[in-house]
């Protein structure tokens, strides 16, 4: 069985949100699924699962959150070359640049993207939510 963890950091909900629905998706794929807040695993141990659904919310001016989530993503990156990744997150006022750049730091990392980003205007809507499901099932294959 496929080992995922869902890893997300959340300041008001948002992307906690996205986050059950990927993890609701890998595991109706049949994955067996880990959901974690960024705080309560190591990036060593989040490398070492088969693959990675990661979301975090556009914070700062278009960054990753600079606490918790940019220092666990920076030293998970030297160790992403050939693992299947799936990013979503939430975002205010911005227009995804905060994504656009993830996205190519992940690429450029060696990552697999197994589809598009997931992103939700704030409040993650029925389409949003589906969306992150079909990202869940995507990593499970
Ligand atoms: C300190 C702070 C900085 C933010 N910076 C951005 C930003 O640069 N671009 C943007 O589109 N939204 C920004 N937002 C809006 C959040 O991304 C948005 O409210 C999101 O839904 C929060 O997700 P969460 O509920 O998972 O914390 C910011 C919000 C806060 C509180």
């Amino acid at each position: 069985m496929k080992k995922i963890a869902v890893i997300y950091w959340t300041g008001t909900g948002n992307t906690e949100a996205m986050a059950h629905s990927v993890a609701d998706g890998a595991r109706t794929a049949g994955a067996e699924v880990a959901i974690q807040c960024v705080g309560d695993i190591a990036a060593d141990t989040a490398a070492g699962f088969d693959a990675l659904a990661l979301g975090c919310p556009a914070m700062g001016a278009e960054v990753l959150e600079e606490t918790e989530f940019e220092p666990f993503f920076a030293e998970l990156e030297p160790q992403l070359g050939g693992k299947t990744v799936g990013l979503f997150g939430s975002y205010g006022w911005g227009d995804g640049q905060w994504m656009r750049d993830w996205k190519e730091r992940t690429i450029a990392a060696g990552a697999n993207l197994c589809g598009e980003p997931v992103m939700a205007n704030e409040a993650p809507g029925v389409t949003e939510l589906d969306e992150c499901r079909a990202l869940g099932e995507a990593l499970t294959k």
